[in-house]
């Protein structure tokens, strides 16, 4: 495939795109929409936000030393995207998109989001002041979550709380489970073997419904996961699925604990029962409006 080489620049997607929350001893309260941000170390648990010092929000954080970073929903898409356009110079965004704050539980000053689906509380520990963005490293001391995202066994199913994501200057909803962390080696036949992949457009339209070739054929996602895996699969079930393929992926090269795992995590659930979403990617053209939106 032809590529074409451009200069530097930020095409790292997709991406969530969050709401973050924050309030200073004054008594300050602000909420500002954040797509460069990123999980960086799982122990201390630890993310970052990218902000840009000119932000209302920016000398708040900086101030109060802390934050909480509210995920997104799509039902707070818009107001998300409307924090991200208006400035809490000028506004009160929590009133103008009816936005409840809740105390967080580790914060001096920073409410979390209440309509959010999951809060992480976060206090700054390090600011770096790279160039056009300043980036608060923080650590996440608490997450607060709704209960309604819980399963019956008290197992976050993060798909219940369905998050969006950003890409290339639009917002998107998530598409079909494609599987679980370490699938690609659970599956009977394809241990050993690295799958083939496909060129972008080569799937079928709306995803991989039927099993067409490379990393979505039979063999390599096989159906078993792409079409049959469980629906919405928790975190905690998907680790212990996943540490079950380590050990037995390499000792025995073959995937017995794919179906014990998703049968131990819940129900395996018919392909029609999922949402089917077409993930649609803009043109990569460099002249185009978005590649120059500053965020
Ligand atoms: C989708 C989206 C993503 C954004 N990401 C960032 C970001 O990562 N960093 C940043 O400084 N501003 C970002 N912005 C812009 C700010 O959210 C925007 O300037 C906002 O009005 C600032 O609000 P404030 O002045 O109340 O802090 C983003 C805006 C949108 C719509």
């Amino acid at each position: 495939m032809a590529k074409e080489v451009w200069a530097g620049g930020n095409m790292l997607y997709p991406l969530p795109v969050v709401m973050v929350s924050c309030a200073n001893e004054a008594g300050e309260r602000d909420i500002v929409t954040v797509a460069w941000t990123g999980t960086v170390c799982t122990n201390p648990p630890m993310l970052y936000i990218s902000l840009r010092p000119e932000r209302h929000s920016y000398h708040i954080i900086r101030e109060s030393g802390e934050f909480v970073v509210n995920l997104v929903s799509r039902g707070l898409q818009q107001a998300c995207d409307w924090c991200g356009v208006r400035s809490g110079r000028a506004y009160d965004k929590w009133a103008e998109c009816g936005l409840t704050a809740a105390p967080a539980s580790t914060l001096s000053h920073a409410p979390l989001i209440a309509e959010a689906p999951v809060s992480l509380e976060c206090r700054v520990v390090e600011v770096k002041e790279l160039g056009s963005h300043h980036m608060f490293l923080a650590e996440v001391t608490a997450v607060q979550v709704e209960r309604e995202l819980l399963d019956e066994r008290g197992s976050l199913d993060l798909a219940r709380a369905d998050l969006t994501a950003y890409s290339h200057g639009t917002y998107h909803e998530l598409g079909r489970e494609l599987g679980t962390f370490g699938y690609s080696v659970r599956k009977k036949g394809a241990a050993g073997k690295a799958p083939k992949a496909s060129m972008p457009g080569s799937s079928p339209k709306g995803g991989s419904k039927k099993p067409g070739k490379g990393a979505t054929s039979k063999g390599v996602a096989g159906k078993a996961t792409a079409s049959k895996g469980p629906k919405g699969m928790s975190t905690t079930k998907a680790r212990k699925a996943a540490k079950a393929t380590g050990t037995t992926a390499k000792a025995k090269g073959e995937n017995k604990p794919e179906k014990h795992a998703a049968r131990k995590a819940g129900k395996l659930t018919p392909a029609k029962d999922r949402r089917t979403t077409t993930y649609h990617i803009p043109a990569h053209d460099p002249n185009h409006r978005r590649s120059t939106r500053k965020h």
